[in-house]
């Protein structure tokens, strides 16, 4: 029988409290609470960095109004965004994660949320959705769910960006992701991962 959100809400917080930063990247070198927090913030820093080299080169542009960074994790691509955006929102299924997140980075609403839905969010309330190595860990009904939400709270003309979990198989360390822009309805394709610098696989914009 599938879980329930309350099952990989304990699943998560349990991780969290053996390793937060190993269970986000589970880079063999840093098990066992090895990694080095200055390093391990660097990896979102380089993740957005890429991100928004990419969007630049498909002409695909946001407001800096605000994000949301769904499955914020301990902030490792909060941070990196605030930088970018006026105000910033990250939510976690585990509220230990959600407690590590407020103690590193500063200036971003962190919430917990247990449910399938974002009522916290309004519609076309949020410029940017951000959402990596999350969505492959939850049942298909769930995705289904949250990516609804994504496009209920998403702006007009805004930027929803999550991987894809089915895109790759995971061995291949791969994480594709898809691009939706509010309003139009165009699709984009990139990688996330960073394994290959020209953000590969077909890119293409696909109008609706
Ligand atoms: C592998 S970590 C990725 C964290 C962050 N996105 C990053 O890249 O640094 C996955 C995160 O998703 C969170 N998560 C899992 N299921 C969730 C759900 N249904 N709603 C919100 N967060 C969830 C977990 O608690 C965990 O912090």
């Amino acid at each position: 029988m599938a879980k329930t959100l309350d099952e990989y809400a304990k699943e998560w917080q349990g991780d969290a409290e053996a390793d937060a930063l190993w269970v986000i990247l589970t880079d063999s070198r840093y098990y066992g609470g090895k990694w080095n927090v200055e390093d391990f913030f660097a990896t979102g820093d380089e993740e957005i960095e890429r991100v928004f080299r990419f969007m630049q080169s498909r002409s695909l542009r946001v407001n800096d109004g605000c994000f949301l960074d769904f499955g914020c994790g301990v902030g490792r691509i909060s941070k990196a965004l605030r930088k970018r955006f006026q105000r910033g929102f990250g939510v976690d299924i585990s509220p230990k994660t959600v407690d590590l997140a407020r103690s590193y980075v500063k200036g971003v609403d962190f919430m917990v949320n247990q449910c399938d839905s974002l009522p916290q969010f309004p519609d076309d309330s949020v410029d940017f959705i951000y959402s990596h190595i999350v969505l492959q860990h939850i049942p298909n009904d769930y995705q289904k769910r949250y990516l609804d939400e994504f496009l209920r709270i998403v702006r007009p003309g805004g930027l929803a960006v999550f991987s894809n979990p089915d895109r790759f198989p995971q061995s291949t360390g791969e994480q594709a992701a898809f691009c939706y822009q509010g309003q139009t309805g165009n699709k984009t394709e990139i990688s996330l991962s960073g394994r290959n610098e020209e953000m590969v696989n077909s890119a293409q914009t696909t109008p609706s």
